[in-house]
């Protein structure tokens, strides 16, 4: 058996200087589920996640809102926290810079290597653009050598800086690298740092004195230390650093830092020589993964194409995003996230694949033994390919998790899955079922049908967690005194653990099916239709309310439409579709752009509307029109004959109540 050990993983800690994307919430499900796997595994486990709250960006940021940076950034952090919690995250901690355990921390590592002589006083040289605020270096001026934001002339500067003797951990730094093979994943990425450790390391400026939002350096407060000093530094302060080596020793060095690519660099060669110059070992593995782009494009906020993944869990659900992000892209390299790609994985894999297995066994279990699985005894040949099979499986699972081959780990549960479907149209319980003489041949296949779902749940349990649970408690495992928070990967090494006499629950939908919409009628200006599925839940949540007469609606019922104010940036024609108008919308200098599909063609002329302020339904499900997703609703009056879009003179992202 494996040894169980302290395994503390990290992801990066999010600037605060906008609200957190898709590819925020990839990263941290990925360092999620493997944590999970972990404390499954055994492990004692630290994880841990946070945010990255000082420099020069955040104090603009909140000068231009008219507040405190600490203001500021205590409103996005939350929003952060939020969205952790909506994903089902299990960080064990959150680190935010700003916090006084870290200040001591960041303080005394400055202390401890100034006081060793690898920081010194410099002078620091860069070329700096006053409009923006911004140092560049030579290489990343615009073709003209001006200032690549706002391609007006730089001036060249000097201030004094403290600075960290990197150069001196060079050849060591290199010499780590070559000899632990493991240290950098993917491999491309290591001998990426290599090459560039390979020609040369400048010592790092870690202070300023052009702005105050950061740490003092103890020594000089006029300095404020440099935000990667201090923010890779995070690593350390909540595992004891300064208040608990008892803590520390368990934890550090850390398993793993899983970062994105574009920040490998900081993680292999800065933060290393920071340690290095502290006497502290290396963090045992960097993990580079790879970048999310949306349909085909990077996310950037002048595209307007940024996802926002509570827009997604609404919709969808926190487990199919994780499912999705997990399933979909192979963990070192770039992948693509795509709404109709979401759609059919939830359809496919987890409505029909999964689902239907729960409720297949589910159903039969009460239509032909009253809900009951009773003891197995004997087994045929396809019982035992199906038992071998999910052995080999647990196994293949843990192996996959280990090498962190997240995506073919699922692959790999899922070709269980299907095996276990194949199980039923193998032994056809139906048709046992109306045999007297195949009694415990049926008692057999529909204990083995629980028991391959006992396991399964087990297996998904770092990637969907809500849904492994909700399949623990259908089969009646909690209710029959096995807690779900107990449960471990050993407990699936073995087969047969499900309990005989066992009487399983109610099945329960786990994923609707998403019907696709392929419906290009202008209905947008009415009200959406409603999912059958959605519609007969609600209809069941209603019931159990009070009896409201026909057509009437309770206050929560209307709470559940989110309106605000967006202003019409642009307007165009459809192709194809004399009735319709593409608006592009504003609602808020901070929400990206919306782009609505509206069936006002025959009432409006595209350049009447620029500018108007309208009333959006924000909170609609996108839908394809024409091939072209529509992100919401306005409003309207109309009687059938003329139609009046409803303004209201208020600036854009007021909400509308
Ligand atoms: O770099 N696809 O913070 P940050 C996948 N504060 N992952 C993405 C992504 C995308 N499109 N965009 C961002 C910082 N990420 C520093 C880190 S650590 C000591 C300091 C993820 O808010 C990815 O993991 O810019 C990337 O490395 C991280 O977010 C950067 O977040
Ligand atoms: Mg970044």
């Amino acid at each position: 058996m494996r040894e169980k050990k302290p395994f503390y993983i990290t992801t990066p800690i999010y600037y605060p200087s906008a609200k957190l994307h898709i590819g925020h919430a990839y990263c941290t499900t990925i360092a999620d589920a493997i944590a999970r796997y972990h404390r499954l595994a055994g492990d004692d486990v630290f994880f841990l996640t946070g945010s990255d709250e000082h420099g020069l960006k955040i104090e603009q940021k909140a000068e231009e809102a008219g507040i405190k940076p600490i203001e500021y950034t205590d409103k996005i952090v939350a929003s952060f926290q939020a969205l952790w919690k909506r994903l089902n995250i299990s960080n064990d901690d959150f680190i935010r810079t700003t916090q006084k355990r870290h200040e001591r921390v960041v303080q005394e590592i400055f202390r401890r290597i100034y006081a060793k002589g690898d920081i010194y006083k410099g002078e620091y040289k860069g070329l700096y653009c006053t409009p923006c605020e911004s140092y560049w270096t030579e290489h990343q001026l615009d073709e003209n050598g001006c200032c690549p934001d706002c391609h007006r002339p730089v001036q060249e500067v000097s201030e004094e800086a403290y600075f960290f003797k990197m150069s001196k951990y060079q050849d060591r730094i290199l010499a780590y690298i070559e000899s632990h093979p493991d240290f950098i994943q993917p491999v491309s990425r290591r001998n990426e740092m290599i090459n560039f450790i390979k020609q040369g390391l400048d010592d790092l400026c870690i202070s300023r004195t052009s702005f105050d939002w950061g740490i003092p350096v103890p020594i000089d407060p006029k300095h404020v230390i440099y935000v990667w000093f201090d923010a890779l530094t995070n690593y350390l302060t909540p595992i004891g650093f300064l208040d608990d080596p008892e803590k520390f020793k368990k934890y550090w060095p850390a398993d793993l830092h899983l970062v994105g690519k574009e920040i490998v660099r900081f993680h292999t060669i800065i933060w290393p020589c920071i340690l290095m110059a502290l006497d502290l070992p290396l963090p045992k593995e960097v993990y580079g993964h790879g970048w999310l782009i949306v349909d085909g494009d990077k996310m950037s906020k002048s595209k307007g194409n940024v996802v926002d993944p509570n827009l997604l869990i609404d919709e969808f659900g926190a487990d199919a995003i994780r499912y999705f992000l997990l399933r979909e892209i192979n963990l070192g390299q770039d992948g693509n996230f795509s709404r109709d790609a979401l759609i059919q994985r939830i359809n496919s894999d987890l409505a029909n694949d999964l689902g239907n297995l729960l409720h297949r066994t589910l159903n039969m279990t009460l239509k032909f033994q009253d809900g009951v699985l009773a003891a197995p005894a004997g087994e045929s040949d396809v019982d035992r390919s199906l038992k071998a099979d999910a052995m080999a499986t647990v196994q293949a699972f843990a192996d996959g998790m280990e090498a962190m081959k997240l995506s073919d780990t699922i692959k790999t549960v899922w070709a269980f899955i299907g095996r276990a479907n194949k199980y039923i149209d193998e032994t056809a319980p139906w048709a046992l079922a109306k045999d007297p003489g195949k009694k415990q041949e049926l008692a057999n296949v529909m204990y083995n049908l629980a028991e391959s779902l006992r396991i399964i749940a087990v297996l998904i349990s770092p990637f969907m967690p809500q849904t492994a649970e909700r399949i623990w408690n259908q089969l009646g495992l909690a209710a029959a005194g096995k807690a779900w928070a107990d449960v471990q990967l050993e407990d699936v090494e073995t087969w047969g653990g499900v309990p005989a006499g066992l009487h399983v629950g109610k099945p329960e939908q786990l994923f609707p099916r998403i019907e696709v919409e392929k419906d290009d009628a202008p209905q947008n200006i009415k009200a959406a239709k409603p999912k059958k599925e959605k519609q007969q839940k609600a209809d069941k949540q209603n019931a159990k309310k009070e009896e409201l007469p026909a057509g009437i609606i309770t206050i929560d019922d209307f709470a559940k439409v989110q309106l605000c104010v967006a202003e019409v940036l642009a307007c165009e024609p459809v192709e194809n579709a004399d009735k319709l108008l593409k608006l592009t919308l504003s609602v808020g200098a901070d929400a990206p752009q919306r782009t609505v599909l509206s069936g006002i063609a025959q009432y409006y002329q595209p350049a009447e509307l620029v500018g108007k302020h309208l009333v959006l339904v924000k909170n609609l499900k996108p839908r394809k029109m024409r091939g072209q997703l529509s992100e919401g609703m306005i409003l309207a009056a109309s009687d059938g004959k003329a139609l009046k879009v409803v303004e209201v003179d208020m600036p854009a992202g007021t909400e509308v109540r």
